[in-house]
């Protein structure tokens, strides 16, 4: 069947990024844990990686949703990110980012935390420049690009870019934050 997808169009997981890291004791803090920083600086780089692949240019970070460190993650624990693009707009995307930690003498995985990253694509001039569309394939990938709608509207009125009266489904969309497990 002929595709009726745009040639420029790109799917989530033309974006899908995955690296690891191992935490060495340069990377934790008085307590042997890893520093929320160096955890912040490995995320920033998987997620504009992803916004690269999906950009096809350079990408700058624009704004990092709230990040919650739930649980410490260890000294000699590896770190493995998995990232992709959930919705590209004019110039910007919103990159979802999970990241999971592993024991390596018990091999067991815990989820250590999740964010949402939003990168904005860029000329040679430095100034934001137009990104391909984004296509979602599966279920998930439609219910996560729908939600991604609705958490851009709440960024950009934190960031004071949109007035209350401008947010679409303001009520709807706060109540689905407190309903996260
Ligand atoms: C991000 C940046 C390119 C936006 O530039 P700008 O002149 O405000 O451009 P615009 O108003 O045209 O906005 C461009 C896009 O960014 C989005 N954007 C801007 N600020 C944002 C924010 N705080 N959160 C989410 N998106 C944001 C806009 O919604 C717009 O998206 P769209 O084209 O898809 O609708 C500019 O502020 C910048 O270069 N910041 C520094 C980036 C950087 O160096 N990051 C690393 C941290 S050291």
């Amino acid at each position: 069947m002929p595709s009726t997808t745009p040639p420029n169009t790109k799917t989530p997981a033309d974006s899908q990024t995955v690296m690891s890291e191992l935490v060495l004791p340069n990377d934790t803090n008085g307590l042997g844990n890893l520093m929320g920083g160096r955890l912040l600086h490995w995320m920033d780089v998987c997620a504009a990686i992803s916004a690269q692949r999906h950009a096809g240019m350079v990408c700058v970070t624009a704004s990092v949703d709230s990040v919650e460190f739930h649980s410490p993650i260890l000294q000699s624990e590896i770190v493995s990110l998995r990232s992709w693009v959930n919705r590209a707009f004019r110039t910007s995307m919103e990159i979802e980012i999970q990241v999971t930690a592993e024991n390596p003498r018990t091999g067991s995985h815990r989820v250590a935390n999740s964010a949402f990253f939003t990168f904005v694509g860029v000329g040679t001039d430095g100034r934001p420049t137009p990104i391909p569309a984004l296509e979602p394939v599966s279920e998930e990938e439609k219910v996560a690009h729908d939600a991604a709608g609705r958490r851009r509207q709440f960024r950009l009125f934190t960031a004071g870019r949109l007035e209350t009266e401008d947010i679409e489904n303001l009520q709807e969309y706060i109540a689905s934050i407190k309903n996260r497990p």
